[in-house]
């Protein structure tokens, strides 16, 4: 809520959320001066738009299960080539045969998008086989193993307590070069949410590269200036997926003026400055930072809730969002850098040989709120600005 809208008012108008929409910038957390000083600037020298990028790539994505997964991997699956598909689920996916039976319960759904390829990862846990991975790996049905430390968000009561147990894996993946998605957050109580992410580089993050110094580590969904410095100067098996709710949300806007629940997800949002960081990092097209949007779909019923779910939905108009941040930053130039290549480099796939086109349009593109499944609506990320960018394909899913 921006100033002047009252506790009491943002109640009253809950039901039809309006209090959500479009107040990023009255919280002051959107520098709309900036932005429009850019965007005038950019129209006075060559206003861009449209733009061809290679296909995107998510490398961080939660796809479910079930009527969920039905629901939305549409959403997904038409404009992005490639997904790195988190592991989950409940029960998680553990060893190479649940990875190739997800992988064809998420192709069943695909039949009109046959160039999306949704790539496995498993759920390590201490008792995780190294033979079972490596042959996963090199059958080409698992592509990452991900790390939770146990409690830290989603579904990871199953996660990581005592990371000696897991070393004879981690050095199995990195002989034979499988990436480690982290989720880099230490779950003691006593440390303050906020912190969360930064104490777990200090006290797990470098331990761990030190005991394991080859093994690529991803620093999933970074959320710190913190996390970002570090990940630029940890050197070339390290790096970083960047979210796209982080680019535009701070700590204000799940929490002032009222509670919003579809502005919660883990790692939970930080201050200011740490989104900026963010936004440098992404739009700086260096090589180490790539999209992973962790587009996380709940129902509303359970986000809406005493004790909602973390997960912010944002497969819908990730790339329009995308665009729009870039655009501000003018940095329009890197957003392919950023989608499309840096994150199949690190992985040491080739980028994808097709192409989408992003159009600028006159007016505000409308994107449908919610997504229905059979349990019930998802609500779709409101990221508080105008989007004038999407992708030219075609009429958009409602
Ligand atoms: C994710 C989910 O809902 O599975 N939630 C989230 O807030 N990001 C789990 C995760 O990636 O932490
Ligand atoms: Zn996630």
């Amino acid at each position: 809520m921006g100033a002047g809208i009252s506790v009491a008012e943002c109640l009253a108008s809950a039901a039809s959320v309006p209090c959500m929409t479009h107040d990023l910038s009255r919280d002051g957390t959107f520098d709309r001066g900036k932005m429009e000083f850019m965007e005038h600037n950019m129209a006075a020298v060559e206003p861009i738009t449209s733009l061809t990028l290679r296909r995107p790539d998510d490398w961080h994505l939660h796809l479910r299960d079930g009527a969920m997964l039905s629901a939305v991997v549409a959403d997904t699956a038409q404009h992005f080539g490639r997904a790195i598909v988190m592991p989950n689920l409940v029960p998680p996916v553990l060893t190479g045969a649940d990875a190739s039976a997800y992988r064809d319960r998420i192709l069943a759904h695909c039949a009109g998008y046959p160039k999306f390829q949704p790539l496995m990862t498993l759920y390590l846990t201490e008792t995780t086989d190294a033979n079972d991975v490596v042959k996963a790996a090199e059958a080409g049905i698992v592509h990452a193993v991900k790390l939770y430390p146990a409690g830290a968000t989603t579904n990871s009561a199953s996660g990581v307590r005592d990371f000696d147990k897991v070393r004879p894996v981690l050095e199995a993946m990195a002989e034979i070069g499988l990436p480690l998605c982290i989720h880099g957050e230490v779950t003691e109580p006593s440390v303050d949410i906020f912190d969360r992410e930064a104490v777990f580089i200090d006290r797990v993050l470098r331990p761990l590269r030190a005991a394991v110094p080859s093994l690529k580590m991803i620093l999933e969904h970074v959320t710190t200036a913190d996390g970002v410095d570090f990940v630029r100067d940890a050197g070339d098996n390290m790096a970083a997926t960047i979210t796209t709710h982080h680019l535009f949300i701070n700590r204000n806007h799940i929490l002032a003026g009222g509670l919003r629940p579809h502005y919660y997800c883990l790692p939970v949002a930080k201050r200011e400055r740490h989104r900026l960081a963010l936004v440098a990092a992404a739009t700086s097209g260096a090589r180490q930072f790539f999209l992973g949007t962790d587009s996380a779909p709940h129902l509303d019923t359970d986000k809406q809730s005493a004790c909602g779910c973390a997960g912010i939905y944002t497969a819908p108009n990730t790339l329009s969002c995308l665009a729009h941040v870039f655009e501000a930053e003018s940095a329009l130039e890197q957003l392919e850098a950023f989608t499309s290549l840096n994150g199949a480099a690190f992985y040491g796939l080739p980028p994808a040989n097709d192409t989408i086109k992003l159009v600028k349009r006159d007016e505000a593109v409308v994107f449908p709120a919610s997504r229905k499944t059979a349990n019930g609506e998802v609500t779709i990320f409101d990221c508080g600005v105008p989007l004038y960018w999407e992708i030219d394909a075609g009429p958009m899913r409602v």
